[in-house]
């Protein structure tokens, strides 16, 4: 976060506050308002992750370290901006969501317990390592004639962990379609 302009968290600030209001349980929303904003978060959040992976691996396969910089900024940007206000829309509208299968219970459908462990997973490999990546890959990539091995090497890193925040988040995807009953 430490290479974010401040206007980019002065936006981010208003999305999360925008995203939280939207998602409270006002009596003038209505059960389709949290679906909708339920789904919303989904496209933000994973659309997010999806594209800035692609948009900094064609970034780099250019070999231009300036676009590279650029590309490596922009993705953290985009975090603050799409996947933050995405997660909150999806968990916050989700948690609102869930009693209705499950007796009543937040937990009380497997499929929701697993999704929300999911997205839980998903947050800390983001937290734990691909925030921390991304930062590097901003300092390394902001001088130099071309890209540096220890920007490779972070980049790969980064690539891994990126892959397997990704995966989990569409594991939800798939079991909130098909709402299987995994255990209980
Ligand atoms: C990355 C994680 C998630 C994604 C991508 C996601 C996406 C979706 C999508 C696309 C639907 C619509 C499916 C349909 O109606 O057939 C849905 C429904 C639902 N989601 Fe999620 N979701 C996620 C996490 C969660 C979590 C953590 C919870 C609970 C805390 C949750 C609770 C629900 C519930 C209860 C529904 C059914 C809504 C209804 O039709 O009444 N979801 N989700």
């Amino acid at each position: 976060m430490s290479t974010l302009p401040r206007s980019t968290l002065a936006l981010g600030i208003i999305l999360v506050a925008v995203a939280v209001l939207i998602s409270l349980p006002f009596p003038f929303f209505s059960r389709q308002w949290h679906i909708f904003m339920h789904i919303l978060g989904a496209i933000l959040f994973i659309g997010n992750i999806v594209i800035t992976a692609v948009w900094m691996i064609l970034a780099v396969r250019t070999g231009q370290r300036p676009v590279v910089h650029f590309s490596a900024r922009v993705v953290n940007q985009a975090d603050v901006l799409f996947t933050i206000p995405g997660v909150l829309l999806i968990l916050l509208n989700g948690l609102h969501l869930a009693p209705a299968y499950g007796s009543g219970d937040i937990l009380g459908a497997s499929w929701v317990q697993a999704a929300l462990g999911l997205l839980i997973l998903s947050g800390a490999v983001w937290a734990g390592f691909l925030l921390r990546y991304q930062n590097r890959l901003v300092r390394l990539s902001a001088s130099g004639a071309q890209l540096s091995d220890e920007f490779l090497a972070v980049f790969r890193n980064w690539g891994i962990w990126g892959g397997i925040a990704t995966v989990l988040p569409i594991i939800s995807l798939i079991l909130m379609v098909f709402k299987p009953r995994l255990w209980g």
